[in-house]
């Protein structure tokens, strides 16, 4: 997973949310759906969380999950240089259990992406073990639109240039197998460097998707929503629109 060992080319790619909506975000949407009150933020996936450092700034407990040993040293060194407190577990999104339990889980960026249904499923009770009753589990920019998944952009930050470059195609469609490629060309102080993420992984269509979480039976499906990188008003839920890729979906532990 080379891109995901450069946590620091991989935050400068990633630059252009907005960490302070998103949790504010987070708030409104605690406030609407969630049945219980909330002292600690779980990200799963969580790479150089700009997420977390605010979730820890507002006083809250801020727990991020990750496979990177790169990212979660990255993060805590970002955490201790401020004097906040971030937890990190160095897990692998599919099987883990917490020790402490988490009240709200997020995982943001399109980051829940399996090889399997039995995988999904496996994540779902990994996350259901993992939060509070009531609590909710909010998935971003879930890969629902097969059609629409090519992207490219430029960010840059103190004379580091990053070019981001998505990609996917479909291998069999029988299996739903996809082959997902990221690779990012770095331009750093004029060194330049290059790193590449390929892997085969299963496309849930959406249906299948909500039945699986009906067949996992540890979450209430509580709505899909239209959302851009920072902006999750969910004032609008997904329809008949040309990309479902920008979206929100909230599930409730039962
Ligand atoms: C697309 S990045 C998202 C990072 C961050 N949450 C964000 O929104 O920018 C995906 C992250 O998932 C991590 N990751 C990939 N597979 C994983 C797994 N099976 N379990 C836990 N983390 C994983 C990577 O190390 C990487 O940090």
């Amino acid at each position: 997973m080379a891109i995901y060992n450069q946590p620091l080319y991989y935050e400068i790619a990633f630059s252009f949310i907005n960490p302070k909506k998103q949790v504010d975000n987070f708030e409104n949407i605690i406030r609407r759906f969630s049945k219980i009150k909330v002292k600690r933020f779980l990200d799963i996936a969580c790479g150089p969380s700009l997420q977390l450092e605010e979730i820890a700034k507002r006083g809250h407990g801020a727990i991020g999950l990750d496979l990177s040993s790169q990212m979660l040293e990255y993060l805590k060194n970002k955490a201790k240089k401020q004097g906040i407190k971030i937890e990190t577990i160095k897990a692998d999104m599919m099987r883990f259990k917490l020790k402490k339990k988490a009240d709200f889980a997020f995982i943001l960026m399109g980051s829940l992406i399996v090889e399997s249904n039995s995988q999904f499923l496996s994540h779902l009770d990994s996350v259901a073990k993992s939060i509070n009753k009531g609590g909710l589990y909010l998935i971003q920019n879930y890969y629902l639109d097969y059609k629409e998944a090519n992207a490219s952009w430029e960010m840059e930050r103190k004379g580091i240039r990053v070019k981001t470059t998505y990609k996917s195609d479909f291998k069999n469609n029988l299996s739903q197998i996809y082959t997902e490629k990221v690779m990012l060309e770095v331009n750093d102080n004029g060194k330049r460097k290059k790193f590449i993420n390929k892997r085969d992984v299963k496309f849930i269509f959406p249906q299948e998707f909500r039945t699986l979480v009906k067949l996992n039976n540890k979450f209430e499906f509580l709505g899909w929503w239209k959302a851009t990188p920072s902006i999750w008003d969910l004032k609008k839920s997904l329809g008949k629109d040309k990309n479902l890729n920008g979206n929100i979906i909230i599930l409730r532990k039962k």
